[in-house]
């Protein structure tokens, strides 16, 4: 087991996550520092570069799917785009400048392991091969705080569709880009890079789970983990994982990279439950951030009605770690 600094997650949810920060957006704003960040020139220039049009670009706005609704108002880009956990980029949440160091193109993904056949495809042959579609998603981070965002992508099931497992395949492990002159934090060698994440194929193939390629109408910013995210709103964030170079189908369960650095606190599961505390805090409530209201956890985020039946028969496994 690496021995790390205690950061973020590891300290008290009241310590991670100080109420007043959180009243209403512009204190959220204020206090984070996000208000004079974006007045700055030097992120401006860096928000130019982070908006050049991609190849794709002509795919957005996606028609919205009204299927997936909120119960919250959607959570302002700006600060969606500038609080951020994305550990490649440093430990804090303010990493979207470094962030714009991430190279989108040319973006290859490989998927692998036991499949029919293996192949490399580039992001713009798979976007153009995918059904494209808007999503309102609800994302709950495991700190006790929630947003709600305008995803655009495509169902992850299209792509194992796609990738044709074999019916061995028990598991999807997925991985972000490994390349320390981008992301210098992949130096730090007491870190299991590449950041590593896995689902259930029964997981994988649900309707929820969703590949983000776009939000807010436009694809997706550097600092939310473009060119390529997962969204899996019943679980707590950390299953999301961000800029995906890698799709590996296999029989053995993923060990993930939050697993690898915590087991006792982040497990593979991950599923969202308000009645199992986080062994260091409370999960019954969340703070909306950007709109300065808590609210109750609820089961599975919400998502109960797709979700609940993946986890019949599997009462004995951490669901909720
Ligand atoms: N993916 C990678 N590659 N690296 C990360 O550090 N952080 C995870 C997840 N995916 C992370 C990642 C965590 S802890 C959360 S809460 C979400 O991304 C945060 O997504 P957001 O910044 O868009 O809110």
């Amino acid at each position: 087991m690496h021995v790390i600094r205690r950061r973020g997650w590891e300290i008290p949810e009241h310590h991670a996550t100080p109420e007043h920060l959180f009243l209403d957006r512009r204190a959220f704003l204020a206090a984070t520092g996000i208000a004079a960040i974006s007045l700055s020139p030097t992120l401006a220039l860096a928000q130019r570069a982070a908006d050049v049009p991609d190849p794709t670009a002509d795919l957005y706005p996606a028609k919205r799917n009204e299927k997936y609704v909120l119960d919250r108002p959607v959570t302002d880009e700006k600060i969606n785009t500038n609080y951020n956990n994305f550990y490649e980029f440093g430990t804090s949440k303010q990493i979207a400048r470094n962030a714009q160091a991430l190279k989108l193109r040319p973006w290859t993904v490989k998927i692998d392991g036991m499949v029919e056949k293996e192949q490399e495809i580039g992001l713009d042959d798979l976007i153009r091969k995918m059904p494209l579609e808007e999503r309102l998603y609800r994302h709950r981070c495991v700190e006790a705080w929630g947003m709600a965002i305008p995803w655009s992508g495509f169902p992850l099931a299209k792509l194992v569709e796609l990738a044709k497992p074999l019916s061995a395949a028990k598991y999807l492990k997925m991985e972000t880009f490994l390349d320390p002159v981008v992301a210098p934090a992949q130096k730090q060698t007491w870190y299991p890079w590449p950041y590593t994440e896995g689902l259930t194929m029964a997981e994988a193939t649900n309707e929820l789970a969703f590949l983000v390629t776009g939000a807010y109408g436009k694809p997706v910013a550097k600092s939310q983990g473009a060119p390529l995210r997962l969204a899996v709103p019943w679980k707590y964030g950390f299953k999301s994982i961000k800029s995906i170079a890698h799709f590996t189908f296999t029989d053995q369960r993923p060990k993930t990279y939050w697993e690898a650095l915590q087991a006792s606190e982040y497990g593979f599961w991950a599923n969202v439950n308000p009645q199992v505390a986080h062994p260091r805090w409370s999960q019954a409530s969340e703070m909306l951030i950007g709109v300065g209201e808590r609210r109750p956890t609820l089961l599975f985020n919400g998502y109960a009605e797709f979700v609940a039946g993946i986890y019949k028969g599997l009462e004995n496994e951490r669901l909720w770690v």
